[in-house]
């Protein structure tokens, strides 16, 4: 069973594949309403630190891990030590709970899709998007619809559903974020929009950004919970981690700030504050796309965009799981498939009910959505990483030789791996439990 797993067809395969898993929601609408609370680019200074010199570390350390060990999440930590295979299942769990609301906000981005395809479209999108999720039956029913597209490729297989959905949604997507870049550039907005992104008011620094700035990095790069150790482990021998990373890192971070360049000048054309919160995506900028001309063209490739961007992260979600039912319980792909979309489903239920019918069913005073989010970001994903960090850096050495290779370089990165992101990842933690 162990040689029949299957591999990438080609290196770039593997690499579009991951810029697929990194590149999600998490820069298009995540990426831009943090960077606008905080303040803008300073935010976007301390990130790029971050990105580059912090979690760049624990994203090739979870690469190298899979291509060491060939395996899912579960058995690679058990691989390392039968004691760490908790981390191993901690991951999976998280891989089966961050689809839970995810893939709410894909049916979110189905339903705009929809209306500016073909429905008519509401004048006031805040009152819209409070009908909307009143209702019980559409957000519940799109979710579904979403989780189904996005399943159907790891069902289909590595190299024939995953990898193509990858390559062809992703450079779809590279060519609608740039045309849309480009056009927000032609509006009057453009300049107030890059001097906001660019131009950096230092009085805005505060610890609470630098956090805000390090939970975004990992939250992009699909850190901490075992996609990236499933993807690496389909890797063949030859591949290069270290400069896989920094091609991924480099892809993440222009998506990232393209798509500041495409939502900060709409959204100064407007005059509207760029802290709109989360919301931004759903309300905010939907309402000024009906003042712009092209309004239907222009927010349709907007959610197409988002829509491709989300199936690939998600994705490389379900895969993780999948290959844990599949490497562990030797059940077949589509059997395996099957599990984890009613296990999903099950998760998603109430969480898509949590706008409407079940808001007033709360969980540490979050509802079922919210909760999600927050153990997944705050709690579970730097922990993962925090594991995967720990193992590599003082117990199984021969992770970090394969993730930063040999050289000087090399010997920064383990010294940052073992002595500065750990207790980096426990700040995150501590305060990410307040
Ligand atoms: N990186 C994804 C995004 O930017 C979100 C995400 C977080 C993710 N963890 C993940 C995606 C794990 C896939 C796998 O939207």
């Amino acid at each position: 069973m162990e040689n029949k797993r299957p591999e990438w067809t080609s290196y770039i395969s593997f690499i579009i594949a991951t810029i697929g898993s990194a590149v999600g929601l998490g820069n298009i609408w995540r990426f831009p309403y943090i960077m606008g609370e905080y303040g803008g680019a300073v935010f976007l200074l301390v990130y790029l630190f971050m990105v580059a010199l912090i979690c760049a570390i624990p994203l090739a350390v979870e690469l190298a891990m899979g291509k060491i060990y060939k395996s899912d999440v579960v058995s690679v930590y058990e691989k390392i030590n039968s004691r760490f295979k908790i981390f191993g299942i901690i991951g999976g769990i998280t891989a089966v709970l961050i689809p839970a609301f995810y893939f709410v906000v894909g049916g979110w981005i189905i339903n705009y899709i929809w209306i500016f395809l073909i429905n008519d479209i509401p004048a006031d999108f805040s009152a819209y998007f409070l009908t909307m999720n009143a209702n019980p039956y559409i957000p519940l029913s799109l979710t579904v619809l979403f989780l189904l597209c996005t399943i159907i490729f790891p069902f289909i297989g590595l190299n024939k559903g995953i990898e193509r959905a990858n390559n062809i949604m992703m450079p779809l997507f590279g060519i609608m974020l740039i045309l849309l870049a480009g056009y927000a550039l032609t509006l009057s907005g453009a300049q107030e929009g890059l001097r906001f992104m660019f131009k950096p008011d230092f009085s805005k620094f505060s610890g609470e950004m630098i956090l805000a700035a390090l939970g975004q990095a990992l939250f992009t790069l699909s850190i901490g919970m075992g996609a990236m150790i499933t993807y690496g482990s389909y890797l063949k021998k030859e591949v290069n981690i270290r400069k896989s990373v920094y091609t991924l890192i480099f892809f993440d971070t222009v998506v990232a700030m393209l798509a500041g360049i495409m939502i900060f000048p709409i959204v100064f054309t407007n005059g509207i504050e760029p802290t709109a919160g989360a919301t931004l995506v759903f309300i905010s900028l939907p309402q000024i796309f009906l003042s712009l001309p092209f309004t239907r063209v222009l927010a349709v490739i907007f959610f197409l965009l988002l829509f491709f961007a989300a199936i690939t992260s998600g994705i490389s979600l379900l895969e993780t799981s999948i290959a844990c039912l599949c490497d562990r319980f030797k059940m077949s792909r589509k059997k395996s498939a099957l599990l984890i979309f009613l296990a999903v489903l099950l998760l998603a239920l109430p969480s898509s009910l949590s706008f409407g019918l079940m808001t007033d069913i709360r969980i540490f005073d979050k509802t079922f959505f919210d909760f999600l989010d927050y153990i997944t970001s705050n709690i579970l994903m730097p922990f993962g990483s925090l594991a995967a960090v720990i193992i590599a850096g003082w117990y199984a050495k021969n992770i970090a030789k394969e993730a930063f290779g040999e050289g000087n370089f090399a010997r920064l990165l383990t010294f940052l791996l073992k002595f500065v992101l750990p207790p980096v990842l426990i700040a995150v933690l501590i305060i990410g439990l307040n």
